[in-house]
């Protein structure tokens, strides 16, 4: 297997994806970044003990300078100020300049975290991802969306701040528990809903390959799902309009998450979840025809995941999404399904969201 080299095209914050086996190892685009800097390695304990060592060296062979290594707590729940001020702490306590590169070593909580931090520390530093979940690598970690979340709201603090390069190492995508693997294969599954029913039909054939871990087939996906999220982003970095179908799945699911306790759902799941619910919706709205929703259910249980919402009354989940970002005024919106490989973002009335809640959540 070889590297595949993307670039998200931003002008001058361009930057290259690289994804394939071994990357860990560094090469030419990092040792570039880390020539001469101070580098902070962030990442969790877990990570750490398993490809720590590895970017360890690569760095310092690309910078004799000094290097950190900053490990937080582990899961969505982490995703907070606390984290945030952890790496902030170590940063000043190591005197790292504003001329440092912070290096985002794990998932998409550490992404994230590790992100808001690059984008805030002494009004911005550079930041490169390495992601080692299959949902950083598809998704969380090209784009440049850094947040913390907030007891009220998904990742209602952060910043737009794009990484100076992203590098997808899939072999750390071995060492991924089976639940992780499907929290990734939901964000794939979203980029074929919205973008390409092609790669929709290539994912749901190749689902038990996925699931097993087939690094072939994983490697693929990683680079078609990167190729689409690139796109958008390019076409609309800060979300005025086009980025937000990237969001399918994500209002109810964000709810799902915020409402059960972060880190009770996975995103993925949340998001697998979400997205039968919209796309639910979309048929009640009538755009879509009942054979849509049943694929997309069927492709979502299929990867392992949740189909169906906590058995809330609606009124819950209509207070919880009220708080997310594309609501206007406390209304929430959503991205719906015109056709598959085609969605609209708007509104929807009430009566239409409470029947969807009921039809796709747990009984109560
Ligand atoms: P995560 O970061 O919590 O990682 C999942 C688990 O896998 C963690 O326990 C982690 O320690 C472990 N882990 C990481 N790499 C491993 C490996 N190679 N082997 C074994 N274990 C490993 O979860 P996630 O699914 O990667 O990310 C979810 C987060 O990403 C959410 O907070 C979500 O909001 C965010 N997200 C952000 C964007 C964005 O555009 N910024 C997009 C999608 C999701
Ligand atoms: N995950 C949504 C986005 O990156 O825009």
């Amino acid at each position: 297997m070889s590297v595949h080299r993307l670039e998200v095209a931003l002008g001058e914050r361009s930057y290259p994806i690289l994804v394939g086996p071994g990357l860990l190892d560094g090469g030419a685009e990092l040792a570039g970044l880390a020539a001469g800097r101070q580098v902070a390695i962030v990442t969790n304990a877990r990570v750490d003990a398993l490809y720590g060592d590895r970017l360890r060296r690569a760095v310092g062979l690309a910078s004799p300078a000094a290097s950190i290594t900053i490990a937080l707590e582990e899961g969505e729940q982490h995703k907070d100020w606390s984290s945030l001020n952890r790496v902030f702490d170590a940063l000043l306590a190591a005197q790292f300049d504003r001329r440092c590169l912070i290096v985002a070593l794990g998932g998409g909580v550490v992404g994230d975290t590790a992100g808001f931090a690059a984008a805030t520390y002494q009004r911005g530093v550079d930041f490169v991802q390495v992601p080692t979940t299959l949902l950083a690598q598809v998704d969380s970690s090209v784009g440049g969306k850094t947040a913390i979340n907030h007891p009220r709201g998904k990742n209602m603090i952060g910043a737009f701040h794009q990484p100076r390069l992203v590098l997808a190492d899939t072999d750390t995508l071995a060492s991924l528990p089976p639940r992780e693997l499907s929290a990734g294969i939901a964000e794939m599954l979203k980029h074929g809903a919205i973008a390409d029913p092609d790669y929709l039909a290539v994912l749901e054939a190749g689902m038990a390959q996925l699931r097993a871990g087939d690094a072939a087939a994983l490697a693929a996906a990683v680079v078609r799902s990167c190729e689409i999220k690139a796109g958008v982003v390019g076409a609309d970095e800060r979300e005025s309009g086009l980025r937000a179908i990237l969001n399918f799945g994500h209002t109810f699911g964000h709810a799902i998450e915020a409402g059960a306790g972060y880190g009770q759902w996975l995103h993925g799941e949340a998001v697998g979840t979400g997205m039968v619910m919209a796309a639910d919706l979309s048929r009640r709205l009538g755009l879509i025809d009942a054979a849509v929703p049943e694929r997309l259910r069927a492709a979502v249980a299929a990867a392992g995941l949740p189909v169906e919402g906590p058995g809330w009354p609606a009124e819950r989940y209509v207070q919880l999404m009220s708080v997310d970002k594309k609501a206007s005024q406390g209304i929430p919106k959503f991205v719906l399904l015109e056709a598959l490989g085609r969605a609209v973002v708007r509104s929807a009335p009430a009566d239409l969201v409470h029947q969807t809640l009921r039809a796709c959540s747990a009984a109560h």
